[in-house]
């Protein structure tokens, strides 16, 4: 259904920066059947940590240590500063539109049509890549855990070209098929209940609490030095890439219309989730860095947190810790593939993607064709591209969305001052100007490569949008 749009002066209804009224949006979650307002801060907060908590942390870890050295902790530090600016900036948003479709939305009431549409493909780009990332390193554990019962599934088909030093690969079967069965799920309508979710999230947090309180005493003071070995560069490229380790906090936003008071809650859920993942990933690092000396990390890379407990001779842990790596990276996935319907299902619904994508099963309910489309194109990605490919460039797009938001936040106090925030970002616009530098500062880091691949998504996107979107927009048609 579309919107009418806010008649500011100067805006034409054809221009590039048609909005979307923020009271006719907040109004149309509220006709007819509205989605169940139950979620508190606290089920955001547990949403939250199991959209963050996985891949980055169970998985890149390994690279990280061999780019950084134990200045890895310093990377974390970084790039958990870079998105806890960014997060204040977020939590302002969601709490003046929360409405689903995250960033999307956020932008189509405020900036206009052309940088909603740039933000919502871009998020495109970071939730599907993301699936793909998370499901090559669900793969990795998942071999580990398979070799344990002694079953191996043949090298060739474990990762993709290219993913593993000296050894030929073809495809990640693993990745490719968990992601199919997961989009199975949740097209017909399986999603991720609250309860099902926090289990998995105590579960997580309870072996990453474990690996800490265990490992801790097997940490050697002398493998944290030197602590630069690879000196800043080093740590600033680790950051650039475990950067990704605290993406999804921005998917509590997605939770907008079922929560109980969201001016409130999507702010605490977001930040408490964001700085529970931030101490911990700091404990962890402490503790893993302090274990194996880093180098070591080179032949381990696909499941470094699992070896770092078996050079502790803490067998017992490798297969607790599997198996937490493995259901925490599936909340992972679920999250995201499930935040992607969504955001293409807006686009769909206001006009900017083909009508096809927001088209619902009757019996279902579901989106149901438009999720197989992005799942698969999800579990391909995952089989034929190596992670820390897909990791670079979903990290490059979502910095990027983080510094559209920060800008967007300082420009919004400006232009619409008298706008109701139920929470506003402390220290406008310095806080904002912080998260663009260190969020800046993160994509320099990132290479030419990822780059030019991000270019060339905007490029397509850009195309579409005055081929297709601009024309077909609801905005355009009223
Ligand atoms: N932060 C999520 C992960 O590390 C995307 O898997």
């Amino acid at each position: 259904m579309g919107q009418p749009m806010e008649r500011l002066p100067g805006h034409k209804n054809n221009g590039l920066f048609r909005k979307k009224s923020i009271a006719d949006l907040i109004a149309g979650t509220k006709k007819g059947k509205t989605l169940r307002k139950d979620l508190t801060s606290f089920d955001l907060t547990m949403l939250g940590l199991g959209a963050i908590i996985g891949t980055g942390i169970f998985v890149l870890t390994g690279k990280g240590a061999i780019m950084a050295g134990p200045g890895l902790i310093i990377s974390f530090i970084l790039a958990g500063l870079a998105c806890a600016f960014s997060a204040f900036a977020y939590a302002e948003f969601a709490s003046t539109v929360p409405v689903s479709g995250s960033a999307y939305t956020y932008s189509y009431a405020t900036l206009g049509e052309f940088f909603a549409w740039i933000i919502g493909w871009d998020l495109i780009l970071e939730y599907m890549l993301s699936v793909s990332a998370v499901s090559a390193g669900w793969s990795g554990y998942f071999k580990t855990l398979l070799a344990g019962f002694g079953i191996t599934i043949p090298t060739e088909l474990t990762a993709a070209p290219g993913g593993l030093e000296n050894t030929t690969t073809y495809f990640n079967l693993p990745a490719f098929v968990i992601v199919l069965l997961l989009t199975g799920l949740i097209s017909i309508g399986v999603r991720e209940s609250k309860r099902v979710n926090n289990i998995m999230v105590i579960i997580k947090v309870l072996i990453v609490l474990l690996i800490i309180g265990v490992g801790m005493f097997y940490v050697k003071p002398a493998n944290l030095t030197p602590f630069l070995p690879e000196g800043f560069s080093g740590v600033s490229q680790a950051a650039a890439l475990v950067f990704f380790a605290f993406i999804g906090f921005d998917a509590v936003s997605s939770a907008a219309e079922e929560t109980r008071d969201p001016g409130k809650d999507l702010p605490r859920g977001i930040l408490y989730s964001l700085g529970i993942c931030g101490v911990l990933y700091v404990a962890i690092n402490l503790v893993l860095m302090g274990i194996v000396p880093y180098k070591d990390f080179g032949g381990h890379i696909d499941s470094p947190v699992a070896y770092a407990m078996s050079v502790a001779q803490q067998d017992w842990l490798v297969g607790v810790v599997s198996i937490g790596a493995i259901l925490g990276m599936t909340t992972v996935m679920l999250v995201m593939l499930y935040g992607q319907t969504r955001i293409v299902y807006s686009m769909s619904r206001d006009g900017l993607l083909p009508g096809f994508f927001s088209k619902i099963h009757s019996n279902l309910r579901t989106p149901f064709a438009s999720t197989w489309v992005v799942g698969i194109a999800s579990a391909l990605l995952g089989g034929l591209i190596p992670l820390d490919e897909l990791a670079n460039l979903v990290n490059l797009g979502t910095l990027a969305a983080f510094v559209i938001i920060s800008i967007a936040v300082i420009v919004l106090r400006k232009t619409q001052p008298d706008l109701e925030r139920k929470f506003r970002c402390p220290g406008v616009p310095y806080l904002p100007a912080l998260a663009i530098i260190f969020c800046g500062y993160l994509m320099s880091q990132l290479k030419w490569e990822t780059w030019e691949r991000f270019f060339i998504w905007l490029i397509i996107g850009l195309v579409m949008y005055f081929v297709y979107s601009r024309r077909k927009s609801k905005l355009n048609q009223e």
